[in-house]
């Protein structure tokens, strides 16, 4: 068993550069199922949900090479469909990016039932609305999910009821080689999904639109290879520019896309520190008081709920009450048990965290309940006093690249070590 072992009181000093982006890799990766021809992906994060994406699609034929460590070329030329392994499926959410792309290029479909973080019940209704109003007929059971259809996705109005990133990129990736034009309204807008476009555009594809919540796909017979980079982490990012805020440190941040951080940057300067943004990088200056601020996550451009535990972390050290609401997923409080151990005073009500800050925080053993909670902890952990050892950490290791490595380079106390099971 692995666990992570922070001794706290280091404030955060230097620099750390920012890996591609998670959400955006991932739907690329799949999106090579599209394409018959190579593909060569840059910046790809050395994280385990890409390992396992890469694995899956392994198991369907396709021929990977890893070109460098962040550098991997994809043949899905031989791949063939509804052969990726239940077991390899089940540990993670975005092998449902498979269902879109298996429809797009075969017609049909077959994909065991997708797992991922527990936030409460985590829907795919509007993916099957959009897969049903591209033509497909949907068998889903909570075993796997089957689409058919007599001739291949053909192109329509689809009008989501909610703002979805999972259900856009799905629509996108299925109504790329569909015949005739398919537009998504009510889209979400999430920088991942401009990436997952802008790679498809050089793959061939007619998508415009993307980044608003319009977009208009219009079918192509086929898909050729390209090169294509994926965009900075802006999740990893907000990760590192709480940590420095929260030790009152001073990092500077390289390989950022300052835009994509405005809802972090503006929040976290609400706390007191200071951030400056330049082209491609930031500077975030912590301050000995930190600020109360209320926080409320919505889809992008709003705050991000995948910066939600941490920000929590950094209003724990505020002087005063800040209220955190959850405006995505119902239940992403589960963190704040763990969080309690370490000494926060937090109440949960429902879909809001009432915070009350200054208590100090000290070292205990808490465990990292999801990706972003872990990531969390490990922020707590450098702020406390004494040592915390955090365990079930294959679920930061899921979207973090090197956490610890990074934070040792800024000046952390921090080691991953391995106890015999
Ligand atoms: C993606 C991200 C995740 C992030 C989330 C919101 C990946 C791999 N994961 O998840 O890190 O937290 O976006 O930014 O990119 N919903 C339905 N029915 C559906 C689909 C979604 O009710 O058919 C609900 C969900 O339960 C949730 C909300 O809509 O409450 C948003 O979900 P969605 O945007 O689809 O998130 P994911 O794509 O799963």
């Amino acid at each position: 068993m692995d666990k992570i072992i922070v001794r706290g009181g280091a404030s955060l000093h230097g620099s750390v550069e920012i890996s591609g982006m998670k959400n955006a890799a991932l739907p690329i990766i799949y999106a090579c199922v599209l394409v018959e021809d190579k593909c060569v992906i840059e910046n790809v994060p050395d994280v385990r949900d890409v390992a396992l994406s890469l694995n899956i699609l392994r198991d369907m034929g396709a021929k990977i090479t890893k070109l460098s460590k962040n550098t991997v070329e994809i043949d899905c030329t031989e791949i063939s469909c509804g052969m990726s392994h239940p077991e390899l499926v089940r540990k993670i959410r975005a092998s449902y990016y498979l269902l879109g792309s298996e429809f797009g290029r075969f017609g049909e479909a077959k994909v065991a039932y997708p797992g991922g973080c527990d936030f409460g019940g985590r829907p795919i209704d509007q993916h099957i609305k959009g897969f049903e109003a591209l033509g497909g007929k949907v068998k889903a059971d909570c075993d796997k999910v089957e689409i058919s259809s007599e001739y291949g996705p053909k192109g329509t109005n689809i009008f989501f009821d909610i703002v979805t990133v999972g259900a856009t990129i799905n629509v996108m990736l299925a109504a790329a080689l569909a015949e005739g034009t398919t537009i998504i309204e009510n889209a979400a807008r999430e920088p991942h999904i401009v990436d997952l476009a802008n790679f498809l555009n050089t793959c061939g594809a007619r998508i415009s639109g993307a980044g608003t919540d319009v977009i208009k796909i219009k079918g192509v017979n086929s898909l050729h290879g390209c090169t294509y980079a994926i965009i900075p982490d802006m999740i990893e990012a907000g990760t590192y520019m709480v940590a420095a805020a929260a030790t009152g440190g001073c990092v500077k941040l390289t390989n950022v896309i300052p835009k994509h951080l405005e809802s972090v940057s503006s929040k976290i300067e609400e706390t007191g520190a200071i951030v400056d943004e330049y082209d491609d990088s930031v500077v975030v200056t912590g301050r000995d008081v930190i600020r109360k601020a209320n926080v409320k996550t919505h889809p992008y451009p709003g705050f991000p709920t995948d910066m939600q535990p941490q920000m929590a972390v950094l209003l724990c050290l505020a002087n005063g009450v800040s209220y955190v609401s959850e405006g995505v997923y119902e239940k992403r409080f589960r963190y704040v048990e763990e969080l309690k151990r370490m000494g926060a005073s937090i109440k949960v009500d429902g879909r809001t965290a009432v915070i009350e800050g200054g208590k100090p925080l000290h070292g205990a053993d808490v465990r990292a309940v999801d990706l972003r909670a872990g990531v969390a902890m490990i922020i707590a952990a450098l702020c406390a006093e004494g040592t915390t050892e955090i365990s079930d950490i294959h679920l930061i290791e899921r979207g973090y690249d090197d956490v610890v490595g990074k934070l040792r380079e800024m000046g952390a106390d921090i080691e991953k070590v391995s106890y015999p099971d």
